[in-house]
């Protein structure tokens, strides 16, 4: 079994905070979302920042959230925002701080769970419903090099628990 943190990595949608609890749970390792950290840390929510301060802003936060990850004493599963990877050398921080897992979906799919979810997401509010998947698929078709770089990757359609507790034995 591995000893490391876990980063599931993947586009916006693609279920990373849904299958990270549920890793979490099958390796009794603690579960941190790194959205959900980062507003903590900063009192406000990610609307919010985007808002207040711009997404350069919200970058250089996620970057100083996921270096404090380093000093967590247990191992734990964490689920990154859509952009984490493409941002300020965050996908080979990953890659040294532990294992790290894509999730990879169709933009079909992508935007569905988008639109089904009641997340807050600024860089997808503003385009026409119409538009959001040629969004998507342009928008993964950029951040693929970043994702591929993941240790492992599965595809979301049809997965189950079983094989993904497999990958981490
Ligand atoms: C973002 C994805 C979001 C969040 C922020 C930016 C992105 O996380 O970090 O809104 O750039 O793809 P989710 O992937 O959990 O929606």
């Amino acid at each position: 079994m591995v000893s490391k943190h876990i980063f599931l990595i993947g586009y916006m949608g693609c279920g990373k905070s849904f299958w990270g609890k549920a890793i979490a749970d099958s390796l009794a390792y603690d579960f941190i979302d790194l959205d959900e950290l980062i507003e903590k840390r900063e009192g406000l929510s990610i609307p919010e920042i985007f808002e207040q301060s711009g997404e350069t802003t919200f970058r250089e936060r996620e970057r100083l959230a996921l270096e404090s990850l380093s000093a967590l004493k247990m191992p734990a599963v964490i689920s990154t925002g859509g952009g984490t990877p493409c941002f300020q050398n965050n996908m080979d921080r990953m890659n040294a701080m532990g294992e790290t897992l894509f999730l990879m979906a169709s933009p079909a799919v992508l935007k569905q769970n988008i639109l089904k979810s009641s997340s807050v997401r600024p860089i997808v509010q503003t385009i026409p419903e119409n538009e959001l998947e040629d969004y998507i698929a342009n928008h993964l078709e950029e951040r693929l090099p970043f994702y591929q770089q993941a240790h492992l990757s599965v595809n979301v359609d049809g997965l189950n628990l079983e094989d993904l507790k497999q990958l981490f034995r």
